[in-house]
């Protein structure tokens, strides 16, 4: 039996992979522990997808860390969240920049609390030029958030006269989203066995394959990241065209 590695077509492998990381208060509560206790195990399996996805050659991995609609979580587990994430920002990165990964965020920094944006910007300034994988923390991030913030910026353009109606096409929207210069996702994952896409990257996954998984994200391994590739390996992207145009 050929393990789900094996399986991956290494000439089809997508440019951009986006998951949805759920289920680590449900994994703690599992093993009787504080939800913190699931998002400190869930940094293991970012690591551990990270480091694959590098492997692979994917060029964007775009990882759900924390939404806008977080912000409303008891202050205690959102104080251990933002805690959390300096903390294995500063540990990791040297290991990003040893392995040629690019830190990208997007979302809403400007409420982060300080130190952690200032880290974050560091961690960013100081892999910028690497040309590997670019490993994107959604932060502060909803796709709601960025398409007002987007639609405030082209209005703000139309203003001052940098912008007109006729301008206005896909690419220039796409131009104004938190994501521009990357491509869009081929796969989004989404662990914990909910089937919600959740405020996340709505404009970007408009052709985008689903895979749901019924594990939760503290327990998510490389295996069950190329298990998810050769699910959408299988799959026949059609973009709105028929079997036989896109099999010729
Ligand atoms: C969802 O599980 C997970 C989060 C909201 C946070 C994800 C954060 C990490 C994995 C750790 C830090 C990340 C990085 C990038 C260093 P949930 O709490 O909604 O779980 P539940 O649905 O079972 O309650």
């Amino acid at each position: 039996m050929s393990t789900y590695k094996e399986q991956i077509d290494k000439q089809r492998i997508p440019q951009h992979i986006a998951i949805i990381m759920d289920g680590n208060g449900r994994w703690a509560k599992k093993m009787g522990n504080q939800r913190i206790f699931g998002h400190q195990n869930g940094v293991t399996s970012v690591r551990e997808v990270t480091e694959a996805a590098a492997e692979l050659g994917i060029k964007f991995l775009t990882l759900y860390a924390f939404s806008t609609e977080n912000w409303n979580r008891p202050a205690d587990e959102v104080n251990a969240l933002m805690d959390l994430l300096v903390k294995t920002i500063e540990a990791e990165t040297p290991t990003l920049a040893k392995n040629n990964v690019r830190l990208l965020t997007i979302g809403d920094i400007t409420r982060m609390p300080n130190q952690t944006a200032q880290r974050l910007q560091q961690c960013i300034e100081q892999t910028k030029h690497n040309t590997g994988l670019s490993l994107v923390l959604a932060l502060s991030y909803s796709s709601r958030w960025e398409m007002t913030n987007a639609i405030q910026n082209m209005v703000q353009d139309a203003v001052n006269q940098k912008l007109s109606p006729n301008d206005i096409s896909e690419e220039v929207i796409a131009n104004y989203l938190a994501t521009k210069s990357m491509p869009d996702p081929e796969l989004l994952i989404r662990t914990s066995g909910e089937y919600r896409i959740s405020n996340f990257l709505l404009w970007q996954i408009a052709y985008t394959e689903l895979y749901f998984t019924e594990v939760l994200w503290p327990e998510f391994r490389k295996e069950d990241l190329y298990q998810a590739i050769v699910n959408y390996q299988s799959r026949e992207r059609r973009f709105g065209k028929t079997s036989e145009q896109v099999t010729q």
